[in-house]
Parts: C-alpha cells; structure tokens; sequence
C-alpha cells in the first residue's frame, strides 16, 4: 500500500507541474483528493490492514494530501498573479495624457460694476438694502410725492400688473420703505441696487435694466447739504469713470426732490472736447439728485422740521456701458459668451 501511495504522490507532483491553467488545476485537484479521489479510495481500502499499520497509513494518507494541497495552491496563486500581470499590462493608464480643460465663466460686467459700487458705498458708511421689484403704485410714486395723475408719471412707461401692482419703474420706491422701516427718528444712509422695469427698447434702453438710488437723512442741525451731494456724487463718478471725470450740476425737476438736479459728467470718450457720442457737448447726463422733497419726508413719517437729506439715482446699464466701451445695452442681457469674456480681465 505504501508503494501504491508513493506511486499516486510522484503522478500527481509532474501532473500538477505541468498544468496549464486554472481549470487543469481543479481537476488535479478532484482528481487526486476529491471525494471519489485516488487517495480517498486508498483510504477505503485501510479495513483489509492490521490494527498497527493502520494509523501509518492513514497518517501517510493525510501527510502526502497536505503536500499536493499545497502544490496546487501554490501553483493556483502563480497562476492568478500571471492572469493580474496580463491585465494591468492591457489597461494601462497614460496619466501623461493633458486632461480635458475646465471651463471658466466670466463676472458679468453688470454684476462688476454693481459690486464695484457696493464697496464704494459701504467703504463710506452706507447700508445696501433691497426692495421688491413688484412693488405698488403707492411706493413706486405717491409716497414719492406722485399722486394719481401727476403728468410726472407719464415720463416712466410702466408694466402695471393690476391697477395697484406694477414692476418698478425706479429704485426710488426703496427710498419709501426705508424711511418706514426706520420709523421716522433714526438717520439714514443707504444705496439699494436693483432691477427696474420701463416700457423701452432700444440701442440705450433695455425694458430691464438697473439702477441705483442713494438716500441720506439726518437731523437738520446735522446740515447734510447739497454740498455733500455733490462731494459725494463726485468720488462715485470718479471711482467709476476715472480721476479726470468732472461734473456739471443742471436744475432740474423730480417729484420727491426740492431743489432737483441732473448731473452731468464729462464724456468718457472724448475726454469733453466733443464728440458723437455726446452730441459734441462734451457731456453726458448721468444722474438724477436732489434734496430730499419735505412732502416726502412727511409721507413716510419723518418730520421735515428735524430731518432732511439728499438723494440721487442712475442707471447702473448706461454706467457699465461707459465704463467698458459697450455700444449696444442689448448686449448686456443677451448672454452670448463671446461677448462676456471680453471683460474677464479688464479691472
Ligand atoms: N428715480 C429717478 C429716475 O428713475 C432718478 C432719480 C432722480 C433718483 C432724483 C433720485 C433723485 O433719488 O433724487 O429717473
């Protein structure tokens, strides 16, 4: 039996030798120790040997199944390595390769110039509030001393939802609600930037556009005066339009402000020599200000013989436009982005 045992143990080892793969493998392994395998059945036949050869055999059973179990696994590992080495040779990564370019966006140059004005005006002390772009008649005119029917209304066509409801049509309606909220006794100094709606399209009016509105109040022994509009509307043109920007103050006429001015600041493009672009005047109308109207005061409970203040507002398009050479407002809200990745870089 011993001989038997020897001669199944030498087979086997060339066999597992020269298997070619994983599959020749497993059937070696059935084969030889499986259930119905060659050293199983030597095993069976164990009943026919002497109670003191028994154990002999039987542990040179066991002795010689160990052995081949760990040749097969041992050539069983060789295999699957050889199979991982194939693989990562055929799925190589070429990470020299350039990776597909992220594509940047660009600020639009509104929203520069908004944020541009922003720091402006919080870096002298102002608030920057905001408003309802639906807003009602009562804030878009008759608290800003427009009652029904004043011909001043008919300057700023209008998309009325309602008879009460409209889109607005100035920022200065935000001027009403903050002289509510601060409930009559607190001073004021406060821009609101946003959107604004007239009936207009052209090359220089959008139905949409942006402005916006400045509004100072404190109490009269404070004296914010007109001289203090005016210093203060000219480090705003200047921060926005360069150092050399001059302004000119034109009388004017606005409900909500007494006495009412047009600003008017030298043409960017000609530097105030004259030329198409402002009708060879060598300026261009920009803003509108004033002295904050007492009637105003009034309707939005402030006392007009304690507080008083100045206000102005413009259109935030036309700044942009001026500001970056921009010929057409259309532009602006076309969102084609060859148009806006020209600003990407220019402050
Ligand atoms: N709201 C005016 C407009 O849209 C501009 C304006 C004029 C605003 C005078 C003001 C102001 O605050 O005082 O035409």
């Amino acid at each position: 039996m011993k001989e038997q045992i020897e001669a199944i143990k030498q087979k086997s080892i060339g066999e597992i030798a020269n298997a070619k793969d994983l599959k020749e493998l497993n059937d070696l392994r059935v084969q030889y120790l499986g259930k119905k395998g060659e050293l199983t059945s030597v095993l069976r036949g164990m009943g026919a040997l002497s109670p003191e050869e028994r154990p002999i055999i039987g542990s040179l059973v066991n002795s010689v199944k160990d052995e081949l179990e760990a040749l097969i696994s041992e050539k069983e590992e060789a295999f699957k390595q050889e199979e991982l080495n194939k693989k990562l040779e055929s799925e190589t990564i070429d990470i020299t390769l350039p990776s597909k370019k992220v594509k940047r966006g660009s600020k639009h140059p509104l929203n520069r110039t908004i944020e541009e004005i922003e720091d402006l005006f919080v870096s002298m002390g102002y608030d920057v509030v905001e408003g309802p772009e639906l807003e009602t008649d009562e804030y878009c005119f008759e608290r800003l001393n427009l009652p029904e029917g004043h011909p001043a209304r008919d300057m700023q066509d209008s998309f009325y939802i309602t008879d009460s409801y409209l889109l607005r049509t100035q920022t200065s309606a935000v001027q009403a609600r903050e002289m509510l909220r601060k409930g009559g006794n607190e001073p004021i100094r406060m821009i609101c930037v946003g959107k604004t709606y007239r009936r207009e399209d052209d090359a220089t009016h959008s139905h949409q556009f942006n402005q916006v509105e400045g509004l100072v109040i404190d109490k009269k022994e404070n004296n914010v005066s007109l001289a203090d509009l005016k210093g203060t509307l000219e480090v705003f043109m200047k921060k926005m339009l360069g150092e050399n920007t001059e302004l000119r103050f034109r009388p004017s006429y606005f409900p909500f402000t007494e006495p009412s001015y047009e600003v008017d600041v030298t043409c960017f493009n000609c530097g105030g020599k004259g030329c198409p672009l402002c009708k060879k005047t060598g300026w261009i109308e920009l803003l509108g200000s004033g002295i904050v109207h007492p009637n105003v005061l009034k309707m939005n409970g402030y006392d007009p013989d304690v507080y008083g203040g100045f206000a102005f507002g413009t259109g935030i398009d036309r700044l942009a436009m001026f500001k970056y050479g921009i010929t057409d407002m259309r532009y602006l809200y076309t969102n084609d982005v060859r148009f806006l990745e020209q600003f990407d870089r220019k402050d």
